[in-house]
């Protein structure tokens, strides 16, 4: 009974429509078949009719929303291992949302590697790992695809041990990583000659593993590093020759590991520490031979393993009351 009285109020506002429509041409129609279904269609004869409700061209709307999901489909479909699951979630918020497609995710599911044409542009979350090892023609801003990337759920590396000096430094940042919050895995830069600084960096606050900066000559500092509070893997810092200072750590209050720290040469204090607490592992400084104090490592309240250091600037110097801390 209700509904046909709706049926009824329908029909009588778009009878209204029917006199202006039929002005230009002929024959749209409003029927109701036997099940109660109710079908409204514009004219057929006046080429693009269109049909309105509340002033909104629906089917146009409609159209145009397929277009989008299509394209977003698209951009699924170039993913290494596509599943149901991404394309849904992006379905359903092209449909809601429709004045933000950009802010739709994009899942890469599986490894990304040196192939980037295989990622899908505007990429926000990686199933799988990040490992740029050896592609020996990357470039910094190769890695601006990965601008609107937010998650990673495995292991992060960017690593050049056998490639010449030469191909590396082309790497001078990694600011195209700027969006990057959650890396699952480690984290991990290696060998990446030219690399200056991280401060791309700056919104990764957490890693799920160890923190590897191993030979990375030309990197002066880690200041991109200031959103990670706790390493639950170890923390290596070795072999960096231009490292100054590793001021960027200072909100590091616990590393789950060892922390090692070692050969870089021109590093003069370890004031980074200064929010660390605790080592779950050994403490290693070895081979710094600028380093005239660790007083960084003041609040360590507790170090796991054995502590390991040689080769220190001024070595008699460096504990002066800090051995019964550690
Ligand atoms: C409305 O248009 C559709 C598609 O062109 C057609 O199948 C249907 O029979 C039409 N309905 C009426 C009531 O004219
Ligand atoms: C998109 O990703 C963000 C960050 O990971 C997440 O919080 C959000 O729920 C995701 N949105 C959809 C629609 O999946
Ligand atoms: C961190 O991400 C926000 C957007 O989420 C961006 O505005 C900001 O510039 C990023 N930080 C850096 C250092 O690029
Ligand atoms: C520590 O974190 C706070 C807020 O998260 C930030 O403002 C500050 O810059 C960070 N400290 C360092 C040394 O980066």
């Amino acid at each position: 009974m209700v509904l046909r009285g709706i049926v009824r109020c329908l029909v009588a506002v778009l009878v209204q429509g029917v006199v202006c429509a039929n002005l230009a041409s002929a024959e749209p129609t409003i029927g109701v078949d036997v099940d109660g279904n109710l079908f409204i269609n514009s004219s057929s004869s006046g080429g693009d009719a269109r049909l309105l409700l509340n002033g909104v061209d629906v089917i146009q709307e409609l159209a145009d929303l397929r277009r989008l999901y299509a394209g977003r489909t698209t951009t699924a479909s170039t993913t290494t291992v596509p599943t149901t699951a991404s394309t849904t979630t992006t379905a359903s918020t092209v449909l809601t949302t429709t004045t933000a497609p950009a802010n739709t995710n994009v899942t890469h599911f599986g490894t990304v590697g040196c192939q980037l044409e295989n990622v899908p542009s505007g990429v926000t979350h990686i199933q799988g790992s990040f490992l740029l090892d050896e592609c020996v023609q990357l470039r910094s801003t190769d890695l601006l695809i990965f601008s609107k990337l937010v998650y990673v759920s495995g292991n992060f590396r960017i690593y050049s041990f056998y490639s010449p000096r030469q191909f590396n430094d082309a790497v001078t940042n990694v600011d195209g990583l700027k969006r990057t919050l959650t890396v699952g895995g480690f984290f991990s830069l290696g060998y990446i000659s030219g690399l200056v600084d991280i401060n791309g960096l700056a919104n990764i606050t957490s890693i799920g593993g160890v923190l590897n900066l191993a030979s990375n000559d030309d990197l002066i500092n880690v200041d991109g590093l200031s959103g990670l509070t706790s390493i639950p893997g170890n923390v290596c810092l070795n072999d960096n020759n231009g490292l100054i200072n590793i001021d960027g750590l200072a909100n590091i209050t616990s590393v789950g590991g060892d922390v090692s720290l070692g050969y870089n040469r021109k590093l003069t204090n370890v004031n980074g520490f200064q929010s660390l607490t605790s080592i779950g592992g050994d403490l290693g400084l070895s081979h710094n031979e600028a380093l005239s104090n660790v007083n960084g490592f003041a609040s360590v309240a507790s170090v796991g393993g054995d502590l390991l250091c040689e080769r220190f600037k001024q070595q008699s110097r460096l504990f002066p009351q800090q051995n019964e801390q550690h």
